[in-house]
């Protein structure tokens, strides 16, 4: 019996803890649907159904909003797509519909669409495929009507029932709950994902008003910070510099793209308070408005924070110079300033030399994909790569600590606590815990440290 038991805890394990299902042959996988094949594919679909349709315009993809192959004696590829009327009639020559501008006068259509592709012998057709036009009104009877409603009541949205602007945020809060059964669907962790008060943004939407990392092209010379040193001896099982006062309260950066201030902030209060013994709370908005190499709340980075801090010759802190949400002109008062830094580290990308630097130095300054971040209830994220690129690093946070929590049904989670610039009522009171070990949407990729001696 209990070998039966192990045989089969063996084979599931094995499912569940590769990449497997996303190679399996026969059953049905998601794809990343901003793929350029598949982006491809979903125009060759539009092509298709243009030469279909009896419409008098030409339409063009407006977006793929899920896809999904499955592997039989070719592909056959199942999306979920919008479309819409462009200006350009079908009796006009085209050569390129990208020069063909949207008709705001007609509706756009969803679509389901189901594409038969077999590779080998260069045969691609549309099988079949639905389109329904996007209604003026929503009615009770669409899929999630009651979720957004619930919705709508517990964040306050401004949105009158049935104005336009509702009506376009009900079909990008349905299209979000498809996305969120996905995610639960196919999340390795115990997180769970959900409505948060961010369910009603598109996610290119969400990342450009909530985010704001901006990365360097990799040509730029941004690979001139120092490697930090990792200390030898032990590391505790787990850490969290929240027991030992070292971080201050969740802040909330609003609309505006200054996630990497706060990263740089939350590390700042990080050391001083571990080098100087007292947790200051430091001002955002100085490196908003001051800070000459960044772009306040068109985005930033960390790095270059640190180098601006030491340029000024510190920070104020949050009371003296608070956060407005917008950039301003700069009024910095160096009168006024409270702590400094003295340079600044480039952490290992190892998780384990991580943890030791971690535990003995302070919180660490990341950057992060957040395309998980939107929908996060709680729990300990482990997305596979395909939902969160490890490359496409668009958010800056702050790991506070780490430790190890149980699985739902056997094994071991070990995860990082991380501080994010949301408001305490996103996440796990504010923070995000996610999977230590596996890279987890890049979050090792830029790991730095202020410097305060
Ligand atoms: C497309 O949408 C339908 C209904 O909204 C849903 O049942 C189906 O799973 C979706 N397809 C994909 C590939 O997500
Ligand atoms: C930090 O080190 C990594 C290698 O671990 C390197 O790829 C990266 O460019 C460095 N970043 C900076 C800002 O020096
Ligand atoms: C660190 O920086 C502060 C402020 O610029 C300066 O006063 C101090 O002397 C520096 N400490 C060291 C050890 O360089």
């Amino acid at each position: 019996m209990g070998y039966v038991l192990q045989i089969v805890l063996a084979v599931f394990l094995f499912v569940c803890s590769t990449e497997a299902f996303g190679r399996r042959v026969g059953g049905l996988q998601y794809i990343d649907q901003e793929d350029d094949d598949i982006q491809n594919l979903a125009r060759f679909a539009v092509d298709e159904i243009n030469k279909k349709s009896n419409d008098y315009f030409r339409a063009k993809l407006v977006e793929v909003r899920q896809a999904q192959s499955q592997v039989v004696s070719g592909i056959l590829y199942h999306m979920n797509i919008t479309i819409w009327d462009t200006v350009c009639s079908k009796i006009e020559f085209v050569t390129d519909l990208k020069d063909c501008k949207f008709n705001n006068q007609e509706k756009k259509q969803r679509c389901s669409v189901n594409l038969w592709v077999v590779p080998w012998d260069n045969v691609k057709s549309l099988e079949d495929y639905h389109c329904t036009p996007e209604s003026d009104k929503v009615s009770e009877t669409f899929p999630f009507y009651q979720e957004f409603e619930d919705f709508r009541k517990k964040y306050e949205r401004p949105y009158e029932k049935n104005s336009d602007e509702y009506v376009k945020r009900y079909y990008l809060f349905s299209d979000n709950m498809e996305r969120v059964r996905v995610l639960n669907e196919n999340e390795r962790g115990t997180a769970t994902y959900g409505a948060t008060k961010f369910a009603d943004l598109h996610p290119d939407e969400f990342k450009k008003m909530y985010t704001g990392l901006k990365v360097p092209a990799k040509s730029s010379s941004h690979s001139d910070m120092k490697q930090a040193k990792i200390p030898d001896g032990p590391t505790p099982a787990s850490f969290d510099w929240r027991t030992l006062g070292a971080v201050t309260k969740v802040k909330n950066q609003e609309q505006c793209g200054s996630c990497w201030a706060f990263s740089t902030t939350g590390n700042i209060e990080g050391q001083w308070k571990i080098k100087k013994g007292k947790l200051v709370s430091l001002s955002e908005q100085q490196l908003v408005d001051c800070d000459k190499i960044d772009e306040g709340c068109d985005g930033g980075l960390p790095s270059d924070a640190y180098k601006e801090t030491i340029r000024m010759g510190g920070l104020e802190t949050e009371g003296e110079y608070p956060y407005k949400a917008e950039d301003e002109k700069c009024e910095l008062n160096k009168k006024d300033i409270r702590v400094y830094i003295n340079g600044s580290v480039n952490i290992t990308s190892d998780e384990t030399k991580m943890t030791t630097w971690l535990a003995n130095n302070g919180p660490i300054s990341i950057g992060i994909n957040a395309a998980m971040m939107q929908f996060y209830f709680g729990g300990v994220a482990h997305p596979f790569k395909l939902f969160c690129n490890p490359q496409s690093l668009d958010h800056g946070v702050l790991i506070v600590g780490y430790g190890t929590k149980p699985g739902i049904l056997w094994g071991e989670n070990p995860y990082w606590i991380v501080k994010n610039s949301w408001g305490p009522d996103w996440g796990v009171q504010g923070y995000y815990l996610v999977y230590r070990g596996d890279g987890v949407c890049g979050l090792n990729t830029m790991c730095t440290s202020s410097v305060v001696n």
